[in-house]
């Protein structure tokens, strides 16, 4: 039987909403990750560091076991420099999400203009404190599948060129243009990656009808993305590491004539992973895409617990429950071929 020995890994991009429905799903993350970085884009949105406390007491409230949630703050047009501050004092407070308003689930108080939060980007920039950009601009002119790779050249660029000290996280980055620029970029850039961009491409969204289960934002892409995605998650740079973005929707939100964007990885998130780095035989390069990078960009500790995976396949369950509700998994009702301890 293949095993394989890592460090506890930790989610660095996970939404665990709120309520009843966050009660159902924590513990499929906890199991596996040791900590998460906790999105904000709740409705309403979690804008300041009181809300972020509040809301990470409730999300402590429900767990069993061991985890440790670090929170983040929803960055709009009115975010005052003063909470920035405030931020800093509070090292269960992380980061500060860029949405771009409209640009995805739950983000209509996102950032309009960047040129509009300047000041809040000083402050970060001064008090060392990472900014997570959702990267995808929201014209409707622009074609879907180009939307990461404009929101480079017209946002990220001359944002990076005004705020050179600024640590940024590009999330869930999903295209070869995103992998490029990281590589080369001087700037502080680092970025995460899914489960669900490593292992699909634009044709699960339609492999013998439309599945709405494979919507999420940014959309899948073109199979030579998925490539290069692979090649970096796989490379050993320290530039990218690992961030869910499991985001439950209820099934009544996905299968609807105008369905949500958001994908459930979390019961099987790191199997996932080892099954696309073994596509490529890098396994070897698992451990510190999902166990150390994310903790050195932070400036946490790395985790010292180990966890075991093996390779044998389990039929992932069709639904979990979500709050009165039901949530469809990723890989529903099929095959996951690596298995926790
Ligand atoms: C996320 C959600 O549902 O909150 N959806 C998604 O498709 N990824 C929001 C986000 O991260 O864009
Ligand atoms: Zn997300």
């Amino acid at each position: 039987m293949q095993r394989l020995t890592l460090i506890q890994p930790d989610d660095w991009h996970l939404h665990l909403r709120d309520g009843a429905n966050m009660a159902s799903i924590v513990a499929a993350t906890a199991r596996c990750f040791a900590r998460a970085i906790v999105m904000p884009n709740l409705k309403p949105p979690i804008t300041t560091v009181e809300q972020a406390l509040a809301y990470r007491a409730r999300i402590i409230a429900t767990l069993p076991c061991d985890f440790n949630p670090l929170m983040t703050l929803y960055l709009t047009d009115n975010t005052p420099v003063a909470e920035i501050s405030k931020l800093k004092e509070n090292s269960d407070v992380m980061a500060v999400k860029y949405y771009p308003a409209g640009a995805t689930t739950h983000s209509d108080s996102g950032v309009t203009d960047w040129h509009r939060v300047w000041g809040v980007l000083d402050a970060m920039q001064n008090h060392d404190i990472p900014l997570l950009i959702h990267g995808e601009v929201t014209d409707v002119n622009i074609d879907v599948f180009d939307r990461e790779k404009v929101f480079i050249e017209k946002v990220l660029e001359p944002l990076l060129e005004n705020f050179p000290s600024l640590r940024v996280v590009l999330e869930h980055i999903t295209t070869q243009d995103a992998v490029e620029y990281i590589k080369t970029t001087k700037n502080n850039l680092y970025a995460t990656i899914t489960p669900h961009h490593l292992l699909m491409n634009r044709n699960d969204l339609f492999q013998g009808g439309i599945r709405p289960h494979h919507y999420c934002l940014p959309v899948l892409k073109r199979e030579k993305h998925r490539q290069a995605l692979l090649d970096a998650a796989t490379s050993g740079n320290p530039k990218f590491f690992l961030g869910t973005d499991s985001a439950p929707h209820a099934v009544s939100a996905k299968e609807t004539a105008c369905g949500c964007a958001g994908i459930y990885s979390a019961p099987a998130a790191l199997a996932l992973y080892a099954e696309a780095f073994e596509q490529v035989q890098a396994l070897d390069k698992l451990e510190g895409f999902a166990s150390f990078y994310g903790a050195d960009f932070y400036r946490l500790p790395r985790n010292t617990k180990t966890i075991t995976l093996e390779k044998r396949a389990w039929e992932m369950p069709k639904y979990f429950e979500f709050g009165k509700e039901k949530v469809v998994p990723l890989r529903a009702g099929a095959e996951i071929y690596w298995v926790q301890n």
